[in-house]
């Protein structure tokens, strides 16, 4: 577990021997040649130094970017404290469930989605893209729910293994509780997602409306599903990713929590995700372990946890199969694996709810699921 950290004091060495090396004057000789001597060494040493020392963990997300985002999160949050007697209740607009979508490539199972949201329930759900600004990714498909409107304008390049990734969610968050205060869950989903239930079985699941009367929906205590774990093989190893001892005093180890990257909070914990700024300080560090740096695995668990465990789940609704999985990576699924059994298979759940959602899908899976979507897929 601490088997690199040898290395990193070897590196150290180095670079202080190489600063002897430099053999600066020690008795009084003429200042110029000294300040040359120094000048001339400095792009020397600044070349050499990220090489041979390994680099301080630095955030990846640029002062503009970081500031820009902390005002979109200050604009949610103040929007949320204004009196709130009217946000549900007296409006006549239902709750809703707003989807997330988070990507870095084209929206391959957009038609699969438009068929999930159904045009029938268009009072029910909103939905949010953050995109890669870098590749942005096209959605023509006439008269559907992805216009250009639900890209979201404050997106940024995002990083696999980078607090990118958190960044890119919390905009997302900030930007759907702006926009409709109907909005009760958020949904973070990828491109590589799909869904594994029709929209209104989801519905009446979160928002339990087959136990409640829906008069009562505003008054009900509604639970975030969020994945938060601690027994894990790995967890001592991500926890110091970013350097031993780099995360006290706000994560002690004992607090620090994993999970799944893909979740649907409610509006409560959505909130309270905008509102941090202690944890997030140091999940935004650069890791100086890349393969044990999933940021977006931790902060969301961790925080959470810490903040409202009541109002935790403590599972996602979303279907991961890490089984033999690669350098960090899920396995993924191809045509000749989508079948309606394995369907059924990735509902089936351990916990109170079945899975709503399943990754990860290659694109070309689109056909065989399109095939499916009626008879099996939005089929309860
Ligand atoms: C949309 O929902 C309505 C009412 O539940 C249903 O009759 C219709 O078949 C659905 N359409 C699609 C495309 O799923
Ligand atoms: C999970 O992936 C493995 C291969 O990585 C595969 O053999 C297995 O069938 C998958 N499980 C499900 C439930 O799809
Ligand atoms: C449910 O729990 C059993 C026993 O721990 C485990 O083998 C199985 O993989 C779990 N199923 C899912 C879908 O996680």
């Amino acid at each position: 577990m601490t088997s690199s950290s040898s290395s990193h004091n070897n590196n150290n060495n180095n670079n202080n021997n190489n600063n002897n090396n430099n053999n600066l004057p020690t008795t009084p000789s003429p200042l110029i040649p000294a300040t040359l001597l120094i000048l001339l060494c400095l792009p020397g040493l600044y070349y050499l130094t990220p090489h041979i020392l390994p680099p301080p963990p630095s955030p990846p997300i640029s002062f503009p970017d970081e500031l820009q985002d902390l005002t979109l999160f200050r604009r949610a949050t103040a929007a949320e404290h204004k009196p709130t007697k009217s946000r549900l209740g007296s409006t006549n607009s239902k709750p809703k469930i707003a989807f997330m979508f988070l990507t870095n490539s084209d929206l391959h199972f957009s038609p699969l989605w438009e068929h999930f949201f159904n045009r029938s329930n268009r009072d029910l759900y909103t939905v949010y893209v953050h995109a890669d600004p870098t590749v942005n990714p096209k959605v023509k498909i006439p008269g559907g729910v992805f216009t250009q409107d639900r890209f979201i304008t404050t997106a940024k390049k995002t990083r696999r293994g980078t607090a990118t990734l958190i960044a890119a969610a919390r905009r997302l968050l900030a930007t759907a509780i702006l926009d409709d205060p109907a909005n009760q869950f958020f949904t973070l989903v990828s491109q590589q997602c799909i869904p594994l239930h029709s929209f209104n079985y989801l519905y009446d699941t979160v928002f339990e409306t087959n136990s409640h009367q829906v008069a009562e929906l505003s008054q009900l205590r509604y639970r975030s599903f969020i994945e938060v774990f601690s027994e894990n093989p790995y967890i001592w190893d991500r926890y110091n990713a970013r350097g031993e001892n780099v995360m006290v005093p706000e994560v002690p180890f004992d607090r620090f929590r994993m999970g799944s990257q893909f979740f649907t909070l409610t509006r409560k914990d959505a909130v309270l995700v905008l509102r941090d700024r202690r944890l997030w300080r140091k999940f935004r560090l650069d890791c100086i372990k890349p393969n044990s740096c999933y940021p977006e695995e931790h902060y969301f668990p961790t925080l959470l946890s810490m903040e409202d465990p009541d109002g935790c789940a403590g599972f996602t609704l979303t279907r991961v199969n890490w089984t033999d999985s690669v350098d960090g990576h899920p396995h993924t699924y191809y045509p000749n694996e989508v079948s309606a059994e394995l369907i059924y298979e990735l509902r089936r759940s351990n916990y109170s709810t079945p899975y709503m959602f399943g990754r990860k899908f290659s694109p070309d899976c689109l056909e065989p699921l399109m095939e499916m979507a009626d008879e099996v897929i939005f089929r309860d």
